[in-house]
């Protein structure tokens, strides 16, 4: 499908955006392997968390959902309780979906495959294999992307870590296949990644310590089912952000959205680009910060994003192109090479769609330099990427003329019901079959 957008007057409101992905995967996961039942509230019903959840049911474990869709119960099965799957477990688009499940799999003492759909099946897993291996695991690509091929019945044994990317993703499948060790598991980060699995799995028990940057895990030999309410994602309620930020005259609040501190550099990003933006009403849901955010339209200018924010912000950074497209002046990202290895090369595919709508770009292997411009009527691919197709569907509103983004099916991924949120902000925003074109 494609998205058609027309110039439009955004007009305020509250809004309510989906519930945050990394935490909803979390909660399938780490349920599925605890004893006793879990009850999400608040479940992201995207088509990524869904695919760990087939995989899940594929494994044992039995799911159910409510007719809402958002309240999943989750009959644990205990740590060593998953059975060997029929076939391959397909993880569709989602590359935590993938790393996270790797983790627990090495802990089973069964074989398995995990395969996913052409984007994930690009995207690099040596980061993976290479501390699980170290950790004694089985497990083997061809090439270092998936399928990968996962040998049950190993022993593991704790290692201290030092992460060389900063990724959260590798974070947590060393501390799920920490779970099953022998010996403390340590992973250090140079760069503070988003620190829901370690949350989390205090929440169940688990014997987490450390600080932040330095994170001990000593397996107990089980979870503890809990309840967990899923607070709205920050990476969804960018999008509202941002079109509110660039309108002429809006103001909109964006309700129990997760402002976790391992979360929030796109709010600091804009902020100092001037952005008016404030946190209200901040709460707690369990062991995550919740809070309704409220953004009014604002003059931005162009900054020089501190490279240590990069990491708070990793998927933001297509809101935050958008946005620095609209800053007087040029913004400058740099420390940003990870982009390129994303659901896609988020560096190129927001520079190509940005020169099509005529701003100006300089782009280099981990930087990229954005200058200020009025945005024109394009026809934009979004590479197939859920963010970027996001990202070019707000830029349109304030366009000269018609938008088309194609390739926007990935949309569903993260967040379901974009285009109703869009229209609700009066946005003037349409999916067409390409063949309309
Ligand atoms: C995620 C971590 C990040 C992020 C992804 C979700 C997670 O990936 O980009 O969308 O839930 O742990 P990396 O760990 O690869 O940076």
């Amino acid at each position: 499908m494609d998205f058609l957008v027309l110039p439009s007057d955004l007009k305020g409101g509250t809004v309510t955006v989906p519930g945050d992905k990394s935490i909803s995967h979390r909660a399938l996961l780490l349920g599925a392997v605890a004893d006793g039942q879990t009850v999400v509230e608040g479940f992201l019903a995207g088509d990524d968390c869904l695919a760990t959840l087939a995989s899940l049911n594929a494994l044992g474990v039995f799911i159910s959902r409510d007719d809402d869709a958002t309240t999943v119960r989750i009959d644990g099965v205990g740590l060593n309780g998953l059975s060997k799957p029929d076939k391959a477990l397909n993880l569709g688009n989602s590359g935590t979906g993938m790393r996270l499940l790797t983790g627990l799999l090495c802990g089973q003492d069964f074989d398995c495959t995990l395969t996913g759909d052409a984007s994930l099946s690009s995207r690099p897993m040596h980061r993976i294999i290479e501390p699980l291996s170290q950790m004694g695991a089985s497990l083997d690509s061809d090439d270092g992307n998936p399928p990968l091929f996962v040998h049950g019945g190993r022993a593991l044994k704790g290692i201290h870590y030092t992460l060389p990317v900063a990724s959260a993703q590798v974070k947590s499948a060393i501390l799920l296949a920490g779970l099953y060790a022998k010996g403390e598991t340590v992973v250090i980060e140079r760069t503070v990644t988003r620190d829901h699995t370690e949350r989390m799995l205090r929440a169940m028990g688990a014997r987490v310590s450390g600080d932040t940057g330095h994170i001990r895990l000593q397996a107990t030999g089980r979870l503890e089912a809990t309840s967990i309410q899923v607070p709205a994602d920050l990476s969804s309620a960018a999008f509202m952000i941002l079109a509110a930020l660039i309108a002429k005259d809006a103001e909109v609040l964006i309700s129990n959205v997760g402002v976790n501190p391992t979360r929030t550099g796109v709010i600091e990003v804009l902020r100092e680009m001037g952005g008016d933006i404030s946190i209200e009403n901040p709460q707690l849901f369990g062991e995550e910060p919740v809070a309704d955010i409220r953004v009014k339209s604002s003059v931005l200018h162009g900054i020089s994003v501190d490279p240590s924010l990069v990491s708070l912000a990793i998927d933001e950074f297509p809101v935050l192109f958008v946005a620095a497209a609209n800053a007087v002046g040029s913004t400058r990202f740099s420390g940003i090479g990870e982009l390129r290895v994303k659901e896609s090369d988020r560096i190129s595919a927001m520079a190509t769609g940005l020169r099509q709508m005529g701003i100006k770009i300089d782009e280099s292997e981990d930087a990229a330099e954005i200058h200020y411009g009025e945005p024109s009527g394009a026809i934009i691919d979004s590479f197939g990427d859920h963010r970027v197709a996001m990202s070019f569907a707000v830029a349109a509103t304030i366009a000269d003329s018609a938008v088309r983004v194609r390739n926007i099916d990935a949309v569903d991924t993260s967040f379901p019901g974009f285009s109703d949120v869009m229209r609700s902000l009066g946005v003037s925003i349409s999916k067409e079959h390409p063949r309309q074109r």
